[in-house]
């Protein structure tokens, strides 16, 4: 039997791609295989969103070279979001033209017809599409587990902040009919389904955008469900124990959203609510259509709904023209919100943005330097705020062995804390209570409470 591996880099929507990725390679009658070196077919699907994700995926692709050379019928594939960019094409041409297969972020549906004509005509084929379509439904996939899975409800983004690839790669946003939504959280609960995470760039906006024919908009198509709407009616879903979704832009976010948090059924108090920056003039710059206040306002009715809910964030500092004074607002505010846990970035020129344009690009090395104090910050606080849970007796779904000790297994909390214990491996894809006896930064460590 012929094997597949699929190499993922970048964003939860880019590995549920790879999970109907997958799934259509099985259909095509390959399966799974462990090392991609000696698999029969291997797709690397890609993301742009800093410098150092198309360096490591040229890295990756270099080294498959050898496998592919000495493995004749051997297919390397490439898509995803890197491939919706010229330049990366050109050099594809020009240094890896010995890969079978390029396709883009919207012909994903096409993908087994664009391999099979590859491998049966020992072809070399680059197809990629500068516009999306509506949302392929009903393609095949092979989720990554089945106690816990990704639900894609939307696709593209149209908020073109002006640090970022995604509207490009992604095309415009696109959302899906909540029928097929709603049921396919059925369908995954009637499967053993305990935990989703619902998928979009930005889900406060879903069912609004008009830009493409044939998807979803709330206000003309029944039933009118926006997000808030469409979150009531997959908590109702029993079965699902946690319902997570992100991400969520502040500038979108609904009063009727807050409210989904006042006593959910299975959906989880904690929250992803990118923040990017604390100073206003940088938002501004940013594009991303919310002051400071306006920001720490949404987090007080946050917690005036629901007292414990986490808050986690991404923050990138050294935007061009990011100015010390500008940075110690991002700090105050860390300070002020104390969030739970941050993604932190540091800019990253992006070719084909507006902020790739100017002139006052912030030094590497003060960059580096706000980028550090930024993380002391943050992990002091986190450290502070994983002291809250010593002794606390906490439901923890597990998700497998602990990343740092086999012995030990793994999950997550309510909250999105990583919970290690001991146990035994029968209890994976099971909702269990640990009592957390030493709790850290990064992990909380406990046992199996009764
Ligand atoms: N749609 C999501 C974010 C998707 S990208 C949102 O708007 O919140 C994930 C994160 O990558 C962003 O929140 C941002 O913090 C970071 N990011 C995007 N472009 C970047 C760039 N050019 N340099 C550094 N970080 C970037
Ligand atoms: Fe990028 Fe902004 Fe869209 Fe998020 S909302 S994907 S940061 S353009
Ligand atoms: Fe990366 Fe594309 Fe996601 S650029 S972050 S894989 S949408």
């Amino acid at each position: 039997m012929k094997t597949y591996h699929v190499i993922t880099f970048g964003c939860q929507m880019n590995e549920r791609d790879s999970e109907t990725i997958a799934g259509m390679l099985e259909e095509l009658g390959y399966s799974y295989a462990e090392d991609p070196g000696s698999a029969d077919a291997v797709v690397l699907n890609t993301c742009s969103v800093r410098e150092n994700a198309d360096n490591r995926f040229f890295g990756v692709l270099g080294r498959l070279k050898n496998s592919h050379e000495s493995r004749p019928g051997m297919m390397v594939c490439v898509c995803g979001c890197m491939m919706q960019q010229q330049r990366i094409i050109d050099s594809i041409k020009a240094k890896y033209s010995w890969v079978d297969l390029v396709f883009g972020t919207h012909n994903l549906a096409d993908f087994p017809r664009l391999f099979k004509n590859a491998y049966e005509e020992k072809k070399h084929i680059i197809d990629v599409l500068s516009e999306a379509g509506p949302i392929a439904e009903g393609l095949p996939s092979k989720r990554a587990y089945d106690f816990k899975a990704y639900v894609s409800i939307m696709q593209g983004c149209n908020n073109f902040c002006s640090y970022c690839i995604v509207p490009y790669t992604r095309g415009r946003e696109r959302s899906r009919r909540p029928e097929a939504i709603i049921e396919e959280v059925r369908e995954l609960a009637a499967s053993g389904c305990k935990e989703i995470m619902v998928l979009g760039q930005n889900v406060n906006s879903y069912g609004r955008a008009r830009s493409v024919e044939g998807t979803y908009n709330a206000k003309t198509d029944e039933p009118h469900l926006d997000f808030a709407g469409l979150m009531r009616e997959l908590d109702k879903i029993d079965g699902i124990e946690r319902i997570r979704f992100m991400t969520s832009h502040p500038k979108d976010i609904s009063d009727e959203l807050i409210e989904c948090f006042r006593d959910p059924r299975h959906i989880c108090r904690q929250i992803h609510l990118p923040v990017q920056s604390g100073s206003s003039r940088v938002l501004k710059e940013m594009n991303r259509v919310y002051t400071r206040e306006q920001y720490l306002e949404i987090v007080k009715k946050l917690r005036a709904v629901c007292p414990d809910i986490a808050i986690s964030t991404d923050i990138i500092v050294g935007f061009p023209g990011e100015t010390e004074e500008d940075f110690r607002e991002t700090l105050s505010l860390v300070e002020e919100v104390r969030y739970d846990s941050a993604f932190t970035f540091i800019y990253s020129v992006r070719q084909g943005t507006p902020a790739a344009e100017r002139k006052d690009q912030v030094p590497e090395d003060v960059k580096h330097e706000r980028f550090n104090r930024l993380l002391d910050a943050m992990h002091r606080i986190q450290e502070e705020k994983a002291e809250k849970y010593r002794d606390a007796v906490l439901p923890v779904l597990v998700e497998g062995f602990s990343k740092t000790d086999d012995t030990m297994l793994t999950g997550h909390t309510e909250s999105g804390r990583v919970v290690d214990f001991p146990g035994n491996p029968s209890l994976i894809g099971k909702m269990v209570n640990v009592r957390i006896t030493r709790p850290q930064t990064f992990s909380l460590y406990g046992a199996l409470a009764e």
